[in-house]
């Protein structure tokens, strides 16, 4: 899935990769969360970000396996599991099982272990991701890039949804961009963190392939303008 983002044919003539969307469930009414994942599903998602918080590697508890294998049941697009988790590698094979489809792992949690990591993943049939906290240098991930079929640089502070897009992170997008680009890497480029109609603009244009985005999609009455919205 991942080989189909990009199309890399010369230098100077780069088919411009085709934009997902990802709504974050971590929005959406958890009273009612096969229904929301249903609707989102119907109004044009191409996948569900799932966000596993362990109120340790951030300050907030969410979910896990049981859940995920429960709302597995509600659609057929794939899960992009974000684990926000100190010990996410203890962890894997339940989230595989689950039903995920990406799971995505943090530099900050796994540093050196980030490509024991991606095998570990990769071994469970499951794609690999890695993720960047806002302040977390560039050069900090560059070196393990290649072992990841995706890449999401968070632009808000993990944790929580609904805050502000941090622009400080456009630099770090690009950069990305360039990395991949350079290197003919097909990997998935995703931004989590304060997405909306005029955010979503300023991270495609930086060279985002995939949106999540939590607060602009459940929180507007119409999904399907919601997530139309951030493509235009
Ligand atoms: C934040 C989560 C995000 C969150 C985004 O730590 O990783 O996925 O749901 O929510 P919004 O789009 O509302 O910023
Ligand atoms: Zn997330």
């Amino acid at each position: 899935m991942a080989g189909d983002i990009t199309i890399l044919r010369s230098p100077q003539e780069r088919r411009p990769a085709a934009v997902r969307v990802a709504p974050s469930i971590l929005s959406a009414d958890f009273s009612r969360l096969g229904a929301e994942i249903r609707a989102v599903t119907k109004a044009g998602a191409d996948l569900i970000h799932v966000d596993v918080m362990d109120a340790h590697f951030v300050p907030n508890l969410t979910i896990g396996p049981p859940v995920i294998r429960k709302i597995r049941q509600s659609t057929r697009l794939p899960f992009d599991v974000h684990l926000m988790m100190t010990h996410p590698l203890s962890y894997l094979e339940a989230f595989a099982k689950a039903g995920a489809d990406y799971l995505t792992v943090h530099v900050e949690a796994c540093g050196s272990r980030l490509p024991a990591a991606a095998r570990a993943i990769r071994a469970l049939g499951v794609r690999p991701g890695v993720a960047v906290n806002p302040e977390t240098p560039f050069a900090r991930v560059e070196p393990y890039l290649h072992h990841f079929d995706l890449v999401l640089l968070m632009t808000v502070h993990p944790g929580f949804g609904g805050q502000k897009f941090m622009r400080s992170v456009l630099p770090k997008i690009r950069r990305a961009r360039q990395w991949l680009d350079r290197n003919h890497h097909p990997a998935i480029l995703s931004v989590d963190g304060g997405i909306d109609e005029k955010t979503a603009c300023l991270a495609r244009r930086a060279g985002v392939t995939l949106l999540v985005a939590g607060n602009s999609v459940f929180g507007n009455s119409n999904y399907g303008r919601a997530i139309r919205s951030l493509l235009a």
